[in-house]
This record gives C-alpha cells, structure tokens and sequence, in this order.
C-alpha cells in the first residue's frame, strides 16, 4: 500500500547529497534576457551562503540542549545538508565574480549582520546564554519556512522551464529547493522543544521576516547596478516583480506576504506546507542529486 504524506514524512532520514554544479558555461543572464527575474534570484546565492553558515553555527551551539534522540539526529541531517548548500551557491558566487559583477561589497555587509549582529554574544551567563540560542534558533525557524515556500515554488515552476532558464541552474534551485522542503520541520520542531511559547514564533517572525525583505530588496539592487551589462538602468519595483511572477518566473509577492501570515496560525506546523513526496520524487531524478548518489 502507498505511503500517506504524514508517513513519507516521519519515515524521512536526512542525508546530505554532495553534489557538484559545472559553471563554467553559465550565462550572465541565466535566464535568457530576463536580467531582473535572473538577479532577483541571483539574491538566493548572496544571502544563503553566509546565512547557511549561520544556520549551522546556531544549531551548533543548540546541540547540548536538545534532550531528543531523534530530534538530534535530524538536527544533525540539517546541519549536513545545509553546509552543502551554503558550499553550492558560494561557487556561483564566485562564477559572477569571474564574469565582472562583483558581489563582495555587499556579502561583506551581510557577514557582519550574521557574525556581528546575529552571531553569538560573548560574556553571557548561562541562562540568558540558552535564552539568546533559543531566540536564534526561532529566527532560524521563520526563515526556514520561507527556504521551503520557496523550494516548493522552485520544484512547481514550469515558468523557469518555458523560457529556457540554464538547466544546471534550474537543478541546483530544484535540489536546493527539495531539501529545503525535506527539512522543512527541523528548525521548527527544534524552536517548540526547547521553548513551546507562542510568542517565541511571532517574535521569530517578526524579526526575520521584515529582515529578509529588506536584504532582498536590497540584493536585487545591488545585483542590478553591479551588474557590467546594464550599468545600473534598470531600476526594479515591486509592479515588475508582480508582473514577473504572473510570467511565473518569481513566486507571487502577495502569496508570499500570506505565507508568512500563515506561520503565526496557532495550529501553524511546516508539514502543512510542500509535499515530502514530491520532494523526495525530484531528488530522484535530479542530475545533481544523481550523480552524487552515484559517486
Ligand atoms: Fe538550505
Ligand atoms: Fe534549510
């Protein structure tokens, strides 16, 4: 008899796939004269390399206060897979680099916000020590449910597929995307076992939530005005992006916004959200995730 999806769910081991992406051919505009839909998601490789590493090192410090077995262990898949990620789309960092569009102006102003301002704070006691980890860990567990709105979004856009985005880039976003969708609870789960307080999710929310558009929108246009070929001419709004996002090149920002709206339900858990098979179905025929199982 078929799985159901609560049972493909719980029967879950996460294991990270080490893959590797060719980018030597990768166009600047990997989707083909789509310069602002190619950059706004050029925004992913910026923020997720040094936000991954942050991820990790949160859930590093974590790790002793988790009194689960099975959470810790999923905690640990977590941390697998998202040092793998923040490895991918470093590379394609450094691609953008090689091709004139140097991104490190800003990835430096975003080390700081994960190091300085986001990182551990030193010379604390050690109660308000597990209390600052926790708060971390619920800013952690906010933006992992936009990590898998977006991944179920990668894994549903034929839009990218229609105009001919790169197909190496598509993989990447599609495996990132699958694993995302995969880990979906971790963050969350590990928020409510160690402090089960709403209030901790809606304060998680409303620091990472605001914080990540800002970077976005910020991203974008940074990418826009570094990037050699335009020069800055191209001035994004949110009008082009919704415009965009109806050519199902981008997710919809309003469905977006109602994502985030959606994690303050009370009855609010991250299973509701993406399909465990359908991201377990891609990471089956993703060339990527292939070839790493075959390595
Ligand atoms: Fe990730
Ligand atoms: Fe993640």
């Amino acid at each position: 008899m078929p799985k159901t999806a609560p049972e493909v769910h719980a029967d879950l081991v996460l294991e990270p796939r080490d893959v590797k992406f060719d980018w030597s051919a990768l166009p600047l505009h990997w989707i083909p004269d789509e310069p602002v839909a190619t950059h706004t998601i050029n925004v992913l490789h910026l923020l997720l390399p040094e936000g991954e590493r942050w991820f990790i090192k949160v859930f590093k410090d974590a790790l002793p206060l988790i009194t689960d077995e099975s959470l810790r262990e999923e905690v640990l898949g977590f941390i697998g897979q998202e040092s793998i990620h923040a490895e991918a789309h470093q590379e394609v960092l450094d691609h953008l680099l090689t091709q004139g569009l140097d991104p490190r102006p800003y990835v430096r102003q975003l080390a700081w916000l994960f190091q300085r301002v986001l990182g551990e704070k030193p010379r604390l006691g050690p109660r308000q020590r597990r209390e600052n980890i926790i708060e971390r860990v619920a800013f952690v567990a906010a933006i992992e449910h936009f990590t898998a709105f977006l991944g179920n979004w990668a894994l549903n856009s034929p839009g990218l597929d229609r105009a001919k985005a790169d197909a190496t880039m598509v993989d990447l976003l599609r495996w990132h995307g699958a694993e995302e969708v995969e880990h979906r609870s971790v963050a969350f789960d590990l928020m409510v076992h160690l402090d089960p307080g709403y209030l901790r999710r809606v304060r998680g929310m409303a620091v990472s939530g605001p914080l990540l558009v800002h970077l976005w929108v910020r991203g974008v246009r940074f990418l826009l005005a570094a990037d050699p070929t335009l020069r800055g001419r191209i001035k994004p709004s949110w009008r082009e992006a919704w415009e965009i996002s109806q050519r199902g090149l981008l997710p919809d920002p309003v469905q977006s916004l109602r994502s985030g709206l959606r994690y303050l339900k009370r009855g609010y858990h991250p299973t509701q959200e993406g399909s465990s098979a359908q991201a377990l179905g891609y990471l089956a025929t993703s060339p990527a995730a292939r070839a790493a199982a075959a390595r």
